[in-house]
Order: structure tokens, then C-alpha cells, then sequence
């Protein structure tokens, strides 16, 4: 794979000591990234352990040691640092507050089923949040040799080309993607309705699997928007950086800022963003934020 410049700058203007220390923290980032990409490629079709999490899928010794890993080089390049990952979320679902000092929130392995059944959509997932705010990210595809970076004002890119999400105006030339969580009956009750409608007023709705690899997706401009309920911080942090340095909208179902603790999410190009709102918003449950 080419390696990935990481020689940053805020939009428009020279570099400065602030870009300097953002492409340091990058390159640190895409490290641990490459850390577990060769966990997840070493264990893909040779996993021995895949067992059932309480109401959260499945688990296998890929997700964690390949989260081992990645923590064990965050811990050394950001010492200090706080960390929130899926698989050692029992502590971390503490952290259900924005992070003051600054926090990598890390999925090992977006896509476990997928993984677990030799699909090839699967990815790792790192954000770093200060106050509810990504301010850098990185989603690294192993097995499409595809490397996802954002850095908050610097721009979105793959492989060091940059991103831009899709200009498409009308919701029936659109292709949209969604995720949900097939054991829980509340979820799916909900999310049916949507889809249906969805499925009816575009070309089409996808349901990769990851759904960072989909928030990439859109930032790409490839699926022009991605919607979820019930999606997790480790899910979706650094998926949001991405498309919001695509110049796309991220927002919760009720058409609220979003950030990585709320429980909804639609992430769209700009021109169709109030429209999916429109279907998407009367169709949810109260508690939804
Ligand atoms: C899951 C995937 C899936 C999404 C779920 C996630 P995991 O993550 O991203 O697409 O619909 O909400 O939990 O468990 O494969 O890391
Ligand atoms: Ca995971």
C-alpha cells in the first residue's frame, strides 16, 4: 500500500507547529491502525473463538487482540490518554460523557459478523474526540488496501486523495445505506418503516455491515447518505470527521448536531438532508436524541 502523507495543513494556509503536531498525532494513529490490520488479516478465515456478547453480537479473539494491540500503541504514543473501545467497553461505557482531556474511541474490527463469515466489508475504526468533537480520524479497510484520514479543518482523504461527498439533488437518483441491530425487536419495529419507505423513493438502500466503512462510503460520495439507530461512539467517531471534511451533514434523527454519545444518526450530502429527515424523524420513538 503507498504510504500516506501525513504532511497536513489547515485549509488554504502554510503550515503551521499546530498541523506539524495533528500529522505527528496521524502518523502515530495510522501505526496503531496497521497494528491491527495485521491481527485482522492473520486471524481472517482462521478464527477459533467467536462467541455471543450479551444483546451485542458477536466476539471474536480477532476484535480483541487486535483492540489490545491498538491500545497498547495509543497508550504509548498519547500516554495520558483516555481510551473507549467495544471490546472493553464494560469500563468504558463510564465515558457516556464527552472527554475534557481528550479520548481515542476505537472499534478493533467494525463488521464482526461480516469478518466472522469471510465478507470482505469489515475495517478498524479509531476517532480522537476533545468535547464531543472528532478532531482526527482514521478508518483503515485491510482488505481493500483502502486507508480513510481526516483531520477537523484540514480535509478528508483516502490514500492521501481527497474526499467529497455526492452532489446528487433528488432522493430517487440517490443510493443510501443503513445498519441495525437484528436482536432487538424495539430497534427493528422502528427501523422497518423507514426502510421500506426509503427503499421505495430511491435507487436503492445497502446494509454493508460496518458502518464505518458506510459513513466512509458517504464521505466518498458513493452512498449519499447513512442512517442508524442505536449505533455506538466506537461506531461511528471517526466516520463523522470523514464526512463532515467532505463537506457532508451529520446530525441525529431529530436533526440535532451530531456527536458520538447521542443514540441516532443520519449522515448526509447537504441537498438531500432535510428531506430524508422528513421520512426519517416522524417514523421515531421519543427517546430517540
Ligand atoms: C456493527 C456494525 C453494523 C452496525 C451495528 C454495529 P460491529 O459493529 O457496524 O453495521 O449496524 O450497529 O454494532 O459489532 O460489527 O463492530
Ligand atoms: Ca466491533
Amino acid at each position: 500500500m503507498a504510504e500516506i502523507n501525513t504532511n497536513v495543513r489547515l485549509k488554504g494556509e502554510e503550515q503551521s507547529p499546530e498541523d506539524l503536531k495533528w500529522g505527528n498525532d496521524l502518523n502515530a494513529a495510522l501505526k496503531a491502525a496497521r497494528k491491527g490490520r495485521e491481527v485482522l488479516m492473520h486471524y481472517f478465515g482462521r478464527l477459533e473463538q467467536v462467541e455471543e456478547k450479551y444483546q451485542a453480537g458477536i466476539v471474536s479473539e480477532a476484535d480483541k487482540e487486535s483492540e489490545r494491540i491498538i491500545f497498547a500503541e495509543l497508550k504509548n504514543s498519547f500516554p495520558g490518554c483516555e481510551l473507549l473501545g467495544e471490546e472493553s467497553s464494560v469500563d468504558g461505557m463510564a465515558y457516556s460523557q464527552p472527554s475534557e482531556k481528550g479520548r481515542w474511541i476505537v472499534d478493533p474490527l467494525d463488521g464482526t459478523t461480516n469478518y466472522v463469515h469471510r465478507f470482505p466489508i469489515f475495517c478498524i475504526s479509531m476517532g480522537y474526540e476533545i468535547n464531543g468533537q472528532i478532531q482526527l480520524a482514521v478508518i483503515d479497510v485491510p482488505l481493500l488496501g483502502e486507508v480513510y484520514t481526516a483531520i477537523r479543518g484540514r480535509g478528508a482523504f483516502v490514500n492521501g486523495k481527497p474526499l467529497k461527498v455526492s452532489s446528487t439533488f433528488n432522493l430517487k437518483d440517490s443510493l443510501l445505506a443503513t445498519g441495525f441491530f437484528g436482536q432487538d425487536e424495539k430497534q427493528l419495529d422502528e427501523q422497518m418503516p423507514i426502510f421500506s419507505k426509503l427503499v421505495r423513493q430511491t435507487r436503492g438502500v445497502r446494509r454493508p455491515g460496518a458502518a464505518a466503512y458506510d459513513l466512509a462510503m458517504v464521505a466518498r460520495g458513493v452512498f449519499d447518505a447513512f442512517w442508524e439507530r442505536g449505533i455506538k461512539p466506537w461506531d461511528a467517531a471517526a466516520g463523522i470527521l470523514l464526512v463532515e471534511e467532505a463537506g457532508g451533514i451529520v446530525t441525529t434523527y431529530r436533526g440535532q448536531k451530531y456527536h458520538p454519545y447521542k443514540n441516532s444518526i443520519l449522515a448526509c450530502n447537504r441537498n438531500l438532508h432535510r428531506e430524508i429527515l422528513k421520512v426519517i424523524s416522524p417514523l421515531t420513538a421519543a427517546d430517540t436524541e
